[in-house]
């Protein structure tokens, strides 16, 4: 593209909005035009406004940006949101029958049978449901979202072995970073020398998103994964990354040479040249006490999912261990993947795009 695409970010102080910002610097297509957050932050800088809890610099310029009042009026057409779900509920329809195209974090509308839940690695295919949505007739404006940051590195691992072996069941249980919860999230009185298990409504979410994602578009609806799920959600005293235990009941039988090589070659967006797309989308971690948290949540840049572990499983058929970044591939990185590939099929505000590309 010779001209950036103008992009603005509606939540944007928040943990996630912070992330954007921090994987946005220097990105080869968008550009950071407009930034929105609550009552309590418009007008102030954007500097004074957020309390900036990254471990790279706050980009002077976008320090010295003003943060906008959260209405379509003056926004650009591209936004990417993260905003709680009650505000989302609101606000995302407002920006899409605005004509925005709106990518989004939050759950509130995940579930909806004619807003896409994308992980582009696993089900691009589904955007062609935005054309099911009013306002895309209306305006060109649409609703695409993310899965929740648990489920994603889940799905990513789930997805190769489904392709070739089928899955019947599946069985996980989750160890997810603080991070997760926004800032200032769990209070560290509860977290430090402790487990929390239990995070609202994480379980549910986690077992409905996967059979949206790993489904197939059939008219106008996305079909669910036929298969039997069962998640338990905990909080764990990490900052960043999610670790999963996982085990899984297979329709046919794999050896695990069979597993392990359905992860290497799991390469589908190869050749499509999206700038944060991961090489290797799903790593494998050889190390027997491996993946961890510090050590794994940065495999490309954030955007992979490290497994490993695997073994087979005495109740069901295999079991295994991942990995994944929350912020990163689990949030922030997501969207913005999920903005490349809208881009690149034409999709993200088509007047916008043409004129970058000219
Ligand atoms: N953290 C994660 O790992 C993660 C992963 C996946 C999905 N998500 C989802 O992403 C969303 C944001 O999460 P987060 O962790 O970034 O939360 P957060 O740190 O609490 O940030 C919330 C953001 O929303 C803004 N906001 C609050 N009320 C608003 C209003 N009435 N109008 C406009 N903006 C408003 C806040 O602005 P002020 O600073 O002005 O209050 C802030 O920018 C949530 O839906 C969450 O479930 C988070």
């Amino acid at each position: 593209m010779k001209n950036k695409i103008p992009i603005g970010i509606l939540g944007a102080t928040g943990m996630v909005g912070q992330r954007y910002i921090q994987l946005l610097e220097n990105h080869p297509w968008f550009e950071i035009a407009w930034l929105a957050a609550s009552d309590r932050s418009s007008g102030k800088k954007y500097g004074e406004a957020a309390k900036w809890r990254l471990d790279t610099p706050l980009p002077r310029r976008v320090a010295e940006m003003t943060v906008s009042p959260a209405e379509p009026a003056g926004a650009p057409k591209v936004i990417f949101a993260s905003v709680d779900a009650a505000i989302a509920r609101e606000m995302e329809p407002a920006f899409a029958n605005a004509g925005c195209a709106v990518v989004s974090n939050s759950s509130a509308f995940r579930m909806s049978p004619n807003v896409p839940l994308v992980i582009p690695e696993v089900n691009g295919d589904h955007l062609e449901m935005i054309e099911e949505q009013p306002s895309r007739q209306q305006s060109g404006g649409y609703i695409v979202t993310n899965p929740n940051c648990s489920t994603i590195g889940l799905v990513m691992a789930l997805k190769p072995i489904e392709e070739r072996f089928g899955i019947e069941q599946i069985f996980v249980t989750t160890m997810q970073a603080v991070s997760g919860a926004g800032y200032p999230g769990v209070a560290s009185m509860d977290i430090l020398d402790n487990v929390v298990p239990y995070i609202g409504s994480e379980e549910e979410k986690m077992e409905a998103e996967t059979l949206k994602l790993l489904g197939r578009v059939d008219g106008h609806a996305v079909q669910p994964l036929q298969a039997g799920i069962t998640a338990h959600c905990n909080r764990v005293a990490v900052v960043d990354g999610h670790t999963e235990c996982v085990s899984l009941k297979l329709r046919r039988p794999a050896t695990r040479e069979q597993i392990l090589q359905a992860w290497g070659d799991f390469r589908p967006l190869a050749g499509r040249d999206l700038p944060f797309a991961p090489e290797q989308p799903v790593e494998w971690a050889e190390q027997p006490d491996r993946p961890q948290p510090r050590l794994d949540r940065n495999r490309g840049r954030g955007m992979a999912v490290t497994v490993g572990r695997l073994r087979p499983c005495n109740l069901l058929d295999w079991k295994f261990v991942l990995l994944s970044h929350n912020t990163v591939r689990g949030a922030a990185g997501a969207t913005i993947l999920n903005a490349e590939l809208l881009a690149s099929l034409g999709k993200l505000e088509p007047a916008a795009v043409a004129a970058a590309r000219a």
